[in-house]
This record gives C-alpha cells, sequence and structure tokens, in this order.
C-alpha cells in the first residue's frame, strides 16, 4: 500500500496533477486520431476527393447522435489513408500529442478492414504503425503497442482472413479487438476468430456495453475470454456483472469524452464514472476518438473531473493506477511507471 495523504492535496493542484502524472492510454483508435488538418493534407497528397470543401465545413459535420452517425464519418475520414507514410504520418501525430500529455505508454487499436476495402496493403499498414511505434520510444520516451481491430458489422469469415493476412508481421501486434456497430452483432459473432487469436498467444480485448446490453460484457468474458473490456459502462445495469467484474478486477476502458458525444450518457455530471469506481471496478480513463469527441486523454481526465464533484484526488490516483494495472506493458515497466505516479501524488501532498 502507498502512503499517499490524498487529503492533504488542494483540489486547485488537482487540474496540473492530472497533467503532469505518467498515465497509459489503452483506448485509442488511430483512426480516430486523424485531425481534420491531416485529412485535407492527405487528400491533397493521394488525391483523395472529399465531401467538404475545408476544414472547418469538415468540423461543423462533427454532430453525432449515436455510435452509427459518428462510424459514418469516421469511416469516410479514414479514406485518405492510403500509402504506409500515411498510416506513419497518422500515428506520429498522436504520439506528439499523447505525449504532451504524459502518456508514457500507448495501446493503440487500428482497424486493417476499413483500409484493406479500399485495396490498401494490410502489411503497408503495420509497418507503416510499427515505424511510428519504434520512432515513439526512441525520439520520445513512449512505449507503444499496436491492438488488430475487427469491424463487427462485418462477417467473421472476413475477420478471420483480415488475422491470417496480417500474421506476417504477428511480431508487429500484441492483440486483437473488436469495435464499430455494437447492437445487433454480439460477441459470440467472433468466437472461432478470437479462439484462434488465443492460440495464436494474442491478447484479447473487446467493445462490450458501450450502447450494447450487459450480455455482451458477459459473452465478450466468456466466450471471447476477454482480458478487458472497451468501454462497459452499461455493466451498472446488471449488480451481479458489477460484482464479478469488481471480485476479477477486469478493467473497463471508459472513455468520458466520447460517451457523452455519443450520448451514452446526456451530460458528463451524469457519468457513471464516480460510481464505476465506487463498485472497487479497474476503470480506466481514456480517449477513444479524440480528434472527433473534442480532446485528448488529459481533456477527458479535466472535464471528467469538472464535472463530477465525488472524484477527487484519491480517484485520480486510482484511475491512473489502474490504467498500469491494466495495460500489456511488462510487470517490471508498470512498477516503474507506478512508482513514478506515486512520487508525482506524494509531491502533491
Ligand atoms: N470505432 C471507433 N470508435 C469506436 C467506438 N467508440 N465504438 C465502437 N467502435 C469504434
Ligand atoms: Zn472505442
Amino acid at each position: 500500500m502507498t502512503a499517499i495523504d490524498f487529503d492533504a492535496i488542494p483540489s486547485k493542484r488537482l487540474p496540473a496533477l492530472l497533467r503532469q502524472a505518467p498515465k497509459a492510454e489503452l483506448h485509442i483508435h488511430l483512426e480516430g486520431s486523424l485531425e481534420p488538418e491531416l485529412i485535407f493534407k492527405l487528400a491533397q497528397r493521394n488525391g483523395v476527393a472529399l465531401a467538404y470543401p475545408s476544414v472547418a465545413a469538415l468540423r461543423a459535420a462533427y454532430a453525432f447522435t449515436d455510435l452509427q452517425s459518428f462510424l459514418d464519418i469516421y469511416y469516410a475520414g479514414a479514406s485518405v489513408l492510403l500509402q504506409e507514410q500515411d498510416f506513419f504520418d497518422l500515428a506520429s501525430a498522436y504520439f506528439e500529442r499523447a505525449a504532451a500529455d504524459n502518456v508514457v505508454h500507448a495501446e493503440l487499436f487500428f482497424d486493417p478492414q476499413t483500409h484493406t476495402a479500399r485495396g490498401v496493403d494490410i502489411g503497408a499498414v503495420i509497418r507503416g504503425l510499427h515505424r511510428a511505434c519504434q520512432r515513439a520510444q526512441a525520439e520520445l520516451g513512449l512505449s507503444a503497442s499496436l491492438i488488430l481491430c475487427f469491424l463487427r458489422h462485418l462477417s467473421e469469415e472476413e475477420a478471420l482472413a483480415t488475422l491470417e493476412a496480417a500474421l506476417p508481421w504477428r511480431r508487429h501486434f500484441i492483440g486483437v479487438g473488436l469495435d464499430s456497430s455494437e447492437r445487433g452483432h454480439p460477441p459470440e459473432k467472433f468466437a472461432r476468430v478470437f479462439a484462434r487469436a488465443r492460440e495464436l498467444g494474442l491478447k484479447l480485448v473487446a467493445h462490450a456495453g458501450e450502447e450494447g446490453p450487459p450480455a455482451y460484457i458477459e459473452s465478450a468474458l466468456d466466450v471471447l475470454k476477454v482480458q478487458r473490456i472497451d468501454h462497459g459502462v452499461r455493466c451498472v445495469e446488471s449488480p451481479q456483472l458489477v460484482e464479478r467484474l469488481a471480485a476479477e478486477r477486469m478493467p473497463l476502458t471508459v472513455c468520458p469524452l466520447s460517451n457523452v458525444k455519443l450520448r451514452v450518457f446526456k451530460s458528463m455530471a451524469l457519468h457513471n464514472l464516480p460510481a464505476l469506481l465506487a463498485a472497487g471496478l479497474c476503470a480506466t480513463v481514456n480517449s477513444d476518438d479524440p480528434a472527433y469527441f473534442g480532446g485528448y486523454i488529459n481533456d477527458n481526465f479535466i472535464a471528467a473531473f469538472d464535472a463530477l464533484p465525488q472524484l477527487g484526488a484519491r480517484e485520480a490516483y486510482q484511475l491512473l493506477r489502474n490504467s498500469f494495472e491494466a495495460s500489456f506493458a511488462t510487470a517490471a515497466a508498470n512498477a516503474v511507471w507506478i512508482a513514478q505516479l506515486d512520487a508525482a501524488f506524494s509531491a502533491a501532498a
């Protein structure tokens, strides 16, 4: 147990402490970090026609009513990504922003099917992203790993083919995930491809309980055998599930700004992050699709702590510590970051 005196940390110190503290980001879609300015730059470089005349007009279209209304724009934005260099530039831009937020470790989702459907070589996608991860470590001291996500609105056969096509670059990604339209596409639809990924020694995660019911969280755990739940906020509708998630210390990668923009919660003041922590869950804070939802990881922390008076220094520490507990980095690396986190909080007390 750490002996940090949380009550001695003045609340006015908290925003700076949240910004400065080391943190891991575990739920970030690289395609969701594609800023409008980079969309326009890549469209010009690659000769891709856009449906919007300007960055401002594109940004103005970012008014979402639910997950699907966001995904339609998100897939359209990703259409400018064609060459290996584009994927390198995309990830490098994210790493610059993440380093400024004191992210020391990031596990990044990418959606190869969004690109292979347009004729892009999956090797170009993975090589470009991997090269950016190597540069992030070398130049920013930021540790980074990739997680290949299957699009759940497509078939399991397509997911299986995507996994096989990615295997020449097996050493460049640590795990697989499941994203895109949740409702009507339960985790069990992907039982075989997750079993295959498990055989290959890959880590397993899945989006569940963002718009979908608690039963999807249960089948992600029981059928897919995931090691983390992405979002998972609807777990609170099942007290037995909350008890199970707490007992198993099953991480939930929560994305506050995303949840408000996609109307999972009507406002940040109504977000259930405090309730998740109070129930003893291993909740973490993440940005999901920062270019679309109004901010990167520190913006998520600040927005949540501004709107939710139940969140104080103790909860800040818990969320940051959870990010390392939930990460797939080595125990030794996590221990170093947790020691840095403890030092930052002890110095503020
Ligand atoms: N793909 C990108 N962001 C997503 C989200 N929030 N839920 C499901 N799929 C996504
Ligand atoms: Zn997501």
